[in-house]
C-alpha cells in the first residue's frame, strides 16, 4: 500500500487522481488533502474518503463547522495549511495538483520533508526550477511528472542516456482558438476561451493553452525535468493530442509515446511508478497530423524560450503576469489579447535578477500579480 496526499484535490486533476486512487482496490491511500471553495463538492469528497487524516480547507470560514462534522479528521486551512500537509508526519507520495505559483511553497515544504512528488503544478518549475533540482538532490526525494507530455517524454526516456537524445517534442494541441487567425482574436469570449476541443480542464490551464502559454510554461518544465538547453526542445501543432512527446536520438531513431486524452494515464503511471496498473483504456490509431509551430501566432510561446534562455526572474515575471491576467479575463475584466500585452509588456520592463533566492522568487510572484490586479483591474 503506498500512502498518497493530494493537494489541489477538488481540482480537475485532483478529483481525477481520487478516481485513480478508488480504483485501486486499497493500493493507494489517502493520507491528507487540499480541498478548494466549494463547499457540496468538499462535502462530497470526504464523504467518499471518510478515512483521511488531514485535511486543509482554502478558506478558514468553515474550518469549525467540518470539524464538528468530521471530528476524526484534523482540519488546517489556507497556506499554511498546504505546509502543513506537505510536512505530514507519515511517509508517502505528495501528488502536487494546485493551480499557479500557490504550488511552489507546498512542493518545497513535501521534498524538505522527504516525501516524493508527483507534480502537475508546473508553476512550481517554471519559477524556481534550479531551486527545485538542487533540493531533491540534497534530500534524495524523486519527482515524477504528471503533465501528460512530460509523463511520456520521462517515459520515452527511460534507459536512455542524455547524451544521446538530439532533440525533445513536445505536441500542443492548439487550444480553443486554433483555427482562428490573430485578427479574429480580438473579439472572441470567455464561454469561447472555455472550450478547449480535446481536454476538459481547469480555467486557468485552459486559457493558458487559447494563449499557448501553457506550452511556454511546458518547455521551461521540461528544461528543468530533464536537463537538457531549450534549442533541444521543440514544440509542434498536433490537434488530436494522441502522441503527447517524442524523442529523437542521435543514431535516428525516434520514440513517441501515445495514448488517449485521458489524464488518468499520466496520473496513474506517476502514483503506481515503478510498477503499471491494469487500466482499460484503449486507444484506436486513426490519422494523425503535425503541423510546425507558428511563433508569430502564437507570440507568448516564443516569449516563454525567451524568458527561460535568460532564467534569473524572469520565468517568475513572465507566470505571475500571466496567473494575474489570466484571473482579469476569467473575471471579464480584460479581453482576450490584453492577456499578451500584458505578459509581454511586463517582461519587458522588468530589470532582470539572476540566481533569485526562494524568497525573492516569492515576494516578486506576489509582487506582479498585485501589480498588475491593481493596475488592469475593474478600470
Ligand atoms: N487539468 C488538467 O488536465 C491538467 C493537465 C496537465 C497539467 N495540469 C496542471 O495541474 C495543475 C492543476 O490544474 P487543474 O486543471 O486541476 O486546476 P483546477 O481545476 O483549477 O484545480 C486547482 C485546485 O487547487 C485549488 N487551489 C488553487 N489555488 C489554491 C490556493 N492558493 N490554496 C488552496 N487551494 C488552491 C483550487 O481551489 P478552488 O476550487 O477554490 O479554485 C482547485 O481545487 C495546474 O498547474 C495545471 O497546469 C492540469
Amino acid at each position: 500500500m503506498k500512502n498518497i496526499y493530494i493537494l489541489g484535490a477538488a481540482g480537475s486533476i485532483g478529483l481525477q487522481s481520487l478516481e485513480v486512487v478508488e480504483q485501486s482496490n486499497n493500493e493507494l491511500n489517502i493520507i491528507g488533502i487540499s480541498l478548494g471553495s466549494q463547499e457540496t463538492l468538499n462535502r462530497s469528497i470526504l464523504d467518499r474518503f471518510p478515512n483521511v487524516e488531514i485535511v486543509c480547507l482554502r478558506n478558514h470560514t468553515h474550518l469549525k463547522a467540518f470539524q464538528d462534522q468530521y471530528p476524526y479528521i484534523k482540519f488546517v486551512g489556507g497556506d499554511e495549511g498546504l505546509i502543513e500537509i506537505a510536512r505530514y508526519p507519515k511517509k508517502g507520495i505528495v501528488l502536487n495538483a494546485l493551480s499557479g505559483s500557490a504550488g511552489l511553497r507546498p512542493t518545497v515544504a513535501a521534498i524538505e520533508s522527504k516525501k516524493d512528488i508527483a507534480l502537475a503544478n508546473k508553476e512550481t518549475l517554471v519559477m524556481a526550477g534550479d531551486i527545485i533540482n538542487q533540493l531533491i538532490k540534497m534530500y534524495q526525494v524523486n519527482l515524477y511528472p504528471v503533465d501528460s507530455e512530460h509523463s511520456s517524454l520521462w517515459q520515452t526516456l527511460k534507459g536512455e542516456d542524455t547524451t544521446d537524445i538530439e532533440k525533445l517534442v513536445i505536441t500542443a494541441s492548439g487550444g480553443s482558438f486554433r483555427d482562428l487567425s490573430r485578427e479574429a482574436l480580438s473579439e472572441v469570449t470567455l464561454e469561447q476561451a472555455l472550450k478547449h476541443p480535446n481536454w476538459s480542464m481547469g480555467d486557468k490551464i485552459t486559457i493558458d493553452s487559447a494563449t499557448m502559454m501553457n506550452k511556454g510554461l511546458e518547455v521551461i518544465e521540461a528544461h528543468h525535468l530533464f536537463g537538457l538547453p531549450y534549442h533541444q526542445i521543440e514544440t509542434v501543432l498536433h490537434k488530436e493530442s494522441v502522441v503527447h512527446g517524442l524523442a529523437y536520438f542521435k543514431d535516428g531513431t525516434v520514440k513517441a509515446c501515445l495514448s488517449l486524452s485521458d489524464m488518468k494515464i499520466p496520473i496513474a503511471y506517476a502514483l503506481y511508478y515503478p510498477k503499471r496498473h491494469e487500466y482499460p483504456s484503449k486507444l484506436e490509431l486513426t490519422n494523425l497530423s503535425f503541423e510546425p509551430m507558428n511563433f508569430k501566432r502564437f507570440p507568448l510561446l516564443k516569449l516563454a524560450y525567451d524568458v527561460g534562455l535568460q532564467g534569473g526572474l524572469l520565468p517568475t515575471v513572465m507566470n505571475a503576469a500571466n496567473e494575474a491576467a489570466v484571473k482579469l479575463f476569467l473575471k471579464k475584466q480584460i479581453k482576450f489579447l490584453e492577456i499578451e500585452n500584458i505578459v509581454m509588456e511586463t517582461v519587458h520592463q522588468f530589470e532582470n535578477k539572476m540566481e533569485p533566492t526562494l524568497d525573492e522568487i516569492i515576494q516578486t510572484d506576489e509582487w506582479i500579480q498585485n501589480h498588475i490586479l491593481l493596475t488592469y483591474g475593474k478600470r
